[in-house]
């Protein structure tokens, strides 16, 4: 898991953060171990802004991986910064049951998974009625 979070700590140096100052770096593990990384890109509509945990997502779906075993996301907070709730619902949609790992600049982590941050999930089972 360090691997991960290192890599999530690289990517937030990439963020572009220009309205919010708040820098966020994520990545996720495929099941074939290959990983990809994002960071938090922000715009002068703000509302079309894109978490970094969405980058590093949509980034890995559109470069082929579909199956996912860890996602890690580092933000300079002392209370670690969790995903966003449509984040939660976009994890859950395409990675399932996974561990996210929360941490800081510090060294501060933990872990849970996506039905600790999304109980009771909406998701493709109920529109099969
Ligand atoms: N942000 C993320 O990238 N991930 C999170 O988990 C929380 C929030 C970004 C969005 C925005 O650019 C900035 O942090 C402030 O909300």
């Amino acid at each position: 898991m360090q691997r991960l979070i290192d890599r999530a700590r690289a990517a937030r140096e990439m963020a572009v953060a220009p309205y919010s100052g708040f820098r966020v770096g994520a990545s996720i593990e495929a099941e074939d171990g290959s990983v990809f990384t994002g960071c938090n890109v922000e715009n002068a509509t703000y509302g079309l802004t894109v978490c970094a945990e969405r980058v590093a997502i949509w980034k890995a779906l559109s470069e082929g991986a579909r199956a996912f075993r860890r996602l890690a996301v580092v933000a300079d907070t002392e209370e670690l910064t969790p995903p966003c709730g449509p984040c939660r619902q976009l994890i859950w949609e395409f990675c399932g049951e996974i561990e996210i790992t929360m941490a800081n600049l510090n060294g501060k982590t933990e872990t849970m998974r996506t039905s600790d941050l999304l109980p009771r999930a909406f998701d493709r089972r109920f529109l099969q009625t």
